[in-house]
């Protein structure tokens, strides 16, 4: 059986994680495509040559035309440009939503049939913007941003309870960053919920609060820090767990920006919720009963993210 190929569009910082990461994870060929001649190919090369040592089979190519990606089972787009200090990811709009309407004609042209998760920002319009670019099923269109949100939420959580990662869950929802809408009493350390942590002495409502808080502004800590872009190491991460549960038709339980045609009471837009993915791509939106807090958590969310795609129409007026 011929292995399966991701295409990468986008070859920068989080574009070469993802290459490296394929490999490693042994998940198919590797493609990256970029606007940058040279760059690809070159990471590709680079990352190929680290295979015999690191002990993976791939093949690792690049370059910048789109029938690079011909074929691709999964693609994940990166194209654009990254923030950097002062910036919020709104700010990336007017570029990234014209890199969008490309990729997505590219991928149209090229894999239509492709598994697609977008990582470029700002992600809720982004991933919007590309469906409508390419004309995919909504359902094969999916943005990545809560699988990294509770991720840095998960890390800190198994800091404050001195924990393995591994021991400790947690529920977003909502968009990517600021309007983030974290659960906390879905939220465990080996299935015991936050909220009785709480109430068992091993931390406080203010180190939580604290700890949320720092998660939402998990990009923008690592943007003051790197001050010449943005987080990728764990974005890639996060990214490769996704298409690891589309190749291996895993049906994981993931929260990912995905289109909601009513559930949650949205219609039309991408937005953060917990979903299954497996073979078919998103096989089911997770609904959960939410309290009047989250209720009004997740409205606001889903308000800010109608913003951004409004705005992004009117700028890649294309895509209305
Ligand atoms: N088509 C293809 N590639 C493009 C295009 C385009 N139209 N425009 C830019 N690129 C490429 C750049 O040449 C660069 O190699 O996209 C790559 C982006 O890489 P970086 O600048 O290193 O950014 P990265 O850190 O990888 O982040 C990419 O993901 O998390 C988001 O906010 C982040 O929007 C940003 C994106």
């Amino acid at each position: 059986m011929a292995r399966d190929k991701i295409a990468l569009i986008g070859g920068g910082q989080i574009g070469g994680t993802l290459a490296l990461l394929a490999g490693l994870k042994e998940l198919g060929d590797v493609v990256i495509f970029d606007i940058v001649d040279g760059v690809p190919q070159g990471k590709a090369l680079d990352i190929a040559e680290a295979s015999p040592v690191l002990g993976f089979d791939a093949t690792l190519a690049g370059g910048k035309d789109y029938a690079v990606i011909k074929g691709a089972d999964v693609v994940i787009v990166t194209a654009g440009v990254p923030r950097k200090p002062g910036m919020s990811r709104d700010d990336l709009l007017a570029v990234n939503a014209k890199v969008m309407a490309a990729a997505g004609q590219g991928i149209a042209k090229y894999a239509p049939d492709a598994f697609v998760i977008v990582i470029t920002n700002p992600l809720d319009a982004m991933v919007w913007a590309l469906q409508k670019a390419s004309g995919l099923p909504a359902n094969k269109v999916v943005g990545m941003a809560g699988v990294l949100d509770s991720a840095r939420f998960r890390y800190f959580l198994a800091e404050e309870f001195k924990v393995s990662v591994e021991d400790v869950t947690a529920f977003v929802l909502g968009g990517h960053g600021d309007s983030m809408v974290p659960l906390i009493r879905y939220s465990t350390v080996a299935g015991i919920p936050v909220p009785d942590l709480i109430k068992m002495g091993w931390t406080t409502r203010k180190k939580i609060d604290e700890i949320v808080e720092r998660t939402r502004n998990g990009g923008a800590e690592i943007v003051n820090l790197l001050k010449t872009g943005s987080a990728f190491y764990a974005p890639a991460a996060a990214a490769i767990e996704m298409a690891d549960s589309y190749l291996k038709d895993k049906k994981r339980i993931m929260p990912v920006a995905a289109y909601l045609d009513g559930q949650y009471g949205v219609k039309g837009l991408y937005v953060g919720v917990p979903v299954v993915i497996g073979a078919g791509g998103v096989e089911r939106v997770v609904e959960i009963q939410l309290n009047a807090g989250e209720k009004a958590g997740f409205a606001k969310s889903a308000a800010t993210v109608r913003g951004l795609v409004e705005a992004t129409v009117k700028l890649e007026p294309s895509l209305a």
